[in-house]
């Protein structure tokens, strides 16, 4: 019977690379066929974004982590026994993330465990790709990446969660602070609103002080006395991408005295439309909650006609707002400008845009910029997906930030699925959806595995065990523990966890 036990490697500890292993797992007896799984992950901690990507003040978020420890402790009884063996291998990199866009802040070259792609795939009968998007989509235009006080928002959320290349990252370390007070984000998904969120309540202790939020960063943070966040986005209010939640939790800050203001004449003729109850067929379920608590939140609190949105009476009146986040539409980047003595952020220009009836952006007949002067500037584009070292030779095609796959079968560049190899998550998608999505997509990628591993050949000459040598790697237990210190180290400050913020500080805790 062992020589029928495949091997089953998966690329990534995030969401998806968990939740895969987790169904095959629970789905096991369906085929009655015995497997191993090893889950490799770059850094020596497992989770991925729910980690290093979701908002500290979303805690409940990550009780998916609850049941990816309880996984491990139960893969035996939860498969029948057909799962033989789950591990996880942390701070070990499979190939190399191409990252040509990191712009060499990451220390990608640290890692000490390497395994090239083709020395795995030699190794297992299934390979799945779950190792997420790790670059950044960028606006390319000058200045972008050299000025101080431009960031990408996965630069910015890995800093204050902590993320161990970025933690203690010297484009954040030198900033100075102090001088941020007006902070520009362009683009309008719901990390855009994350770090709206996070910036603009900066100084409120109660929102942040007993979150994981790195205290390094909440420090930095809170040297900034910030005034106002400006959004852009560069269609119009019917095409933002955040969501309802993420947006009413904005709104639900005038609990603190900060504002929310949207300026858009496509909003305030809808908003009209609502009003009059004139053309509401027009708008879908989603829109109309959209439109009716931007409404309520943008009168004084006493004329509002819902008591959902009267839950906290602002401290002061919306005029006397000291702070402020606002949305602003129709605008395109166009340049960075830069002060000429220091080379520091001065502002931005963005090119005025009209959206097509098909949502595309086009620019004006007479095309009008408008600038802001900036202290801060937030490019949050969306994550990017970067191919590994490897694939070419493997046949994987690579295109458009996402490994091609039909149902998570890989492709090669004839769209042909290639034997054994499969791909989850974000980096299956390009960087999208919530976890609950990435969850649905990653059980469906580990059923076509579980129907897949009866025809898949089982080769005798796969050795089951890589020939690199690894060391200092991370296992299930070790984690274990680091988990129990994080958690510890948190219970004076009234945290969740306190969590290491460099490689170094968790091996030390490594026998
Ligand atoms: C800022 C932000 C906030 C979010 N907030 C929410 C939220 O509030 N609610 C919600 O439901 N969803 C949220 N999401 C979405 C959610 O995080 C994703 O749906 C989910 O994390 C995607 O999972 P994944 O496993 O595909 O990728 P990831 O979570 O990125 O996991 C990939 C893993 O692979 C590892 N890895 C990368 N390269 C290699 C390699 N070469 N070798 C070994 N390991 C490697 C990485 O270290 C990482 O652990 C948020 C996303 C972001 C960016
Ligand atoms: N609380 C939560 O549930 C939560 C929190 C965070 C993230 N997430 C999820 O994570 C995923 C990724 O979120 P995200 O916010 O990073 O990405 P996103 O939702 O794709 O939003 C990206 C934004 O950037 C804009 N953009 C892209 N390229 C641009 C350019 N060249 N110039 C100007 N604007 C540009 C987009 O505008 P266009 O629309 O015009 O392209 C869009 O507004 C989403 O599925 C999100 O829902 C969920």
């Amino acid at each position: 019977m062992n020589s029928l036990v495949r091997n089953i490697s998966i690329i990534g500890s995030g969401p998806s690379g968990l939740y895969t292993a987790y169904h095959l797992i629970k789905k096991a007896n369906t085929v009655k066929i015995p497997f191993n799984i090893k889950v490799w992950e770059k850094f020596p901690v497992p989770f991925g974004l729910s980690r290093f990507g979701v908002a500290p003040d979303h805690p409940e978020v990550k009780n998916c982590e609850l049941t990816f420890e309880s996984m491990f402790k139960e893969y035996k009884e939860l498969s029948n026994g057909y799962c033989q063996n789950l591990e996880f291998i942390g701070n070990t990199i499979i190939g190399n993330n191409n990252n040509n866009n990191n712009n060499n802040s990451e220390p990608i070259n640290r890692f000490e465990n390497r395994i090239p792609l083709n020395e795995l795939h030699d190794s297992q009968d299934v390979i799945v790709f779950s190792y997420g998007c790790n670059g950044d989509k960028r606006l390319n235009i000058p200045n972008e990446k050299s000025t101080p006080g431009v960031f990408t928002s996965r630069q910015f959320v890995n800093w204050y969660n902590g993320q161990f290349d970025m933690s203690m990252n010297e484009k954040f370390m030198n900033f100075d602070w102090s001088r941020v007070s007006r902070v520009g984000i362009i683009g309008n998904g719901n990390v855009a609103l994350d770090l709206s969120r996070v910036l603009i309540s900066n100084q409120i202790d109660s929102l942040w002080s007993n979150t994981d939020i790195s205290n390094i960063a909440l420090k930095k943070l809170r040297e900034a006395h910030i005034e106002s966040v400006q959004i852009f986005g560069r269609r119009d209010f019917s095409q933002s991408k955040f969501t309802n939640k993420e947006f009413r939790e904005l709104w639900e800050l005038e609990k603190f005295g900060i504002f929310g203001n949207i300026e858009s004449n496509e909003f305030r003729t809808m908003i009209q439309d609502v009003n009059n109850k004139t053309k509401t067929n027009n708008y879908d379920r989603v829109m109309m909650r959209r439109l009716e608590m931007s409404r309520e939140y943008m009168l004084p609190f006493d004329q509002r006609t819902k008591k959902n949105y009267k839950k906290f009476k602002p401290p002061v009146e919306r005029n006397d707002a000291r702070k402020i986040w606002e949305f602003q539409y129709l605008k395109s980047p166009q340049s960075i400008n830069v002060c000429d003595d220091d080379g520091s952020l001065k502002s931005v220009t963005f090119t005025e845009n009209i959206v097509g009836s098909n949502g595309n952006v086009n620019v004006q007949n007479k095309p009008t910029t408008v600038t802001y002067d900036l202290d801060l500037l937030i490019t949050s584009l969306g994550y990017k997906g970067e191919p590994l070292e490897g694939f070419k030779e493997m046949g994987v095609h690579f295109e458009n930030g996402h490994i091609k796959n039909i149902k998570g079968r890989v492709c090669n560049p004839d769209g042909l699925p290639l034997n054994g190899l499969y791909t989850s998550g974000w980096i299956s998608n390009g960087g999208r959806g919530i976890i609950a999505n990435t969850m649905q997509e990653s059980f469906q990628v580990a059923d076509q595995i579980l129907a897949d591993l009866p025809i898949l050949p089982k080769t005798s000459s796969k050795e089951t065990t890589v020939s690199s040598i690894l060391h200092n790697t991370t296992s299930w237990k070790d984690w274990e523990k680091i988990n129990q210190i994080e958690m510890n180290n948190g219970v004076p400050y009234g945290k969740p966890r306190s969590k290491f913020l460099t490689v170094d500080s968790v091996m030390k805790h490594i026998e």
